[in-house]
């Protein structure tokens, strides 16, 4: 506590970006400090599990002090520590859940595990102070797609999720068919923006009617084929074009289901999370969408939409309010229930 504040150490090693964050009274970002490995996986076109892992614990400490150092604070001044407990890539998890214990040990802190999703989520409370429960929440992100109904800070359903590849990793296999680098988000969204989305048709999945979960990956092989197709015919293939194509047939497909869902549950307002939520046709189309049928929506600055801690630190926050606590037998789990996670019970699926 400093200056009368609730002070959040928050602490992101789920996948390759290691991050530490502080956060005050759950919203205001005093610092946020973040060390990517794009550049060492973007030699393997994707992240490599044990390398992400042993790159987390040679950056985990720097990133811990950075986040400290830049918001003025000691370990004496911070109130809790929030740190992601899954779903992720196990070895990533353990090395950010191993330094959060031993964090709050040595400073006798309180420790609270975090759900990366519900992570996501928070990162439009950071964004936007006035956003309350309840709204839709659309997290898409390299490792997810989906839908949640968002009841409470700690009260999530999950409404559909992707059955095989999510849109990110979708982008990323089809940039890495295209040749055109990775991650595939950001080169499609900007390749997209000079292309002619009706160039080539793509069907669009969108599963049983009612349901709100996606299927990516049949759109992955359409464009791999049509890929395939032009090199065996000796065609020109444009890339400004394939990639605005395929990249609204993804998007299509989620803003459909997002409008659905808000509709179906009632609610007011939309919330875009995750990677993703950085592209920049999900967003025209949303906000075209919200506006069209008189809904708010909520879209976090780029470097709030991918992993990061302070979305982490502001979920903790509202999960130490509502009464929610860990310990140091808390572990780390590849897969996990988010409804559940939210309520800080660490069951798997
Ligand atoms: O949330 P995030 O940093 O990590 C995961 O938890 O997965 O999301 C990374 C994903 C990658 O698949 C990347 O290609 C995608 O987000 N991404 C984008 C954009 N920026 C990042 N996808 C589409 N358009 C973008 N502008």
């Amino acid at each position: 506590m400093k200056d009368g504040k609730f002070l959040v150490l928050g602490i992101e090693s789920s996948c390759d970006d290691t991050s530490a964050s502080v956060v005050a009274d759950g919203r205001e970002l005093l610092s946020l400090s973040i060390s990517s490995q794009i550049d060492i996986h973007t030699l393997y076109g994707g992240v490599v599990p044990e390398i992400a892992s042993r790159n987390h614990i040679k950056n985990i400490n720097a990133v811990i002090d950075e986040a400290m150092e830049k918001a003025g604070l000691d370990f004496d001044d911070i109130d809790l520590i929030g740190v992601t407990c899954g779903p992720g890539l196990i070895g990533s998890l353990v090395v950010g859940v191993s330094a959060a214990k031993a964090l709050a040990f040595a400073a006798d802190k309180p420790l609270v595990g975090v759900h990366h999703l519900q992570g996501h989520i928070s990162a439009d409370f950071i964004e936007y102070p006035e956003l309350e429960p309840p709204f839709t929440a659309v997290v898409a992100s390299g490792g997810n797609t989906d839908i949640v109904d968002v009841r409470g800070h700690n009260d999530m359903l999950m409404l559909g999720k992707t059955r095989d590849d999510a849109a990110g990793e979708a982008m990323d296999k089809v940039a890495r068919v295209m040749g055109i680098g990775y991650p595939g988000g950001p080169v499609i969204d900007k390749l997209a923006k000079s292309g002619d989305p009706h160039a080539v048709e793509f069907g669009r999945v969108r599963l049983e009617k009612g349901s709100y979960d996606f299927s990516f990956s049949g759109l992955k092989t359409q464009v791999i084929n049509y890929v395939n197709q032009c090199r065996m015919k000796g065609l020109e293939i444009k890339k400004e074009d394939l990639a605005a194509s395929f990249q609204k047939a993804v998007m299509d497909v989620i803003t459909e289901k997002a409008l659905e869902a808000a509709h179906e549950y009632g609610r007011d307002s939309i919330a875009l999370a995750g990677g993703v939520a950085s592209n920049s046709l999900l967003r025209s189309m949303m906000k075209d969408l919200c506006e069209a049928n008189s809904l708010k929506l909520y879209v976090p600055r780029p470097v709030l939409c991918t992993d990061n801690a302070a979305m982490i630190a502001c979920a903790a926050y509202y999960k130490y309010k509502e009464g929610y606590r860990d310990d140091l037998t808390l572990d780390a789990f590849p897969v996990l229930d988010l409804a559940k996670g939210a309520r800080g019970e660490w069951t798997a699926e």
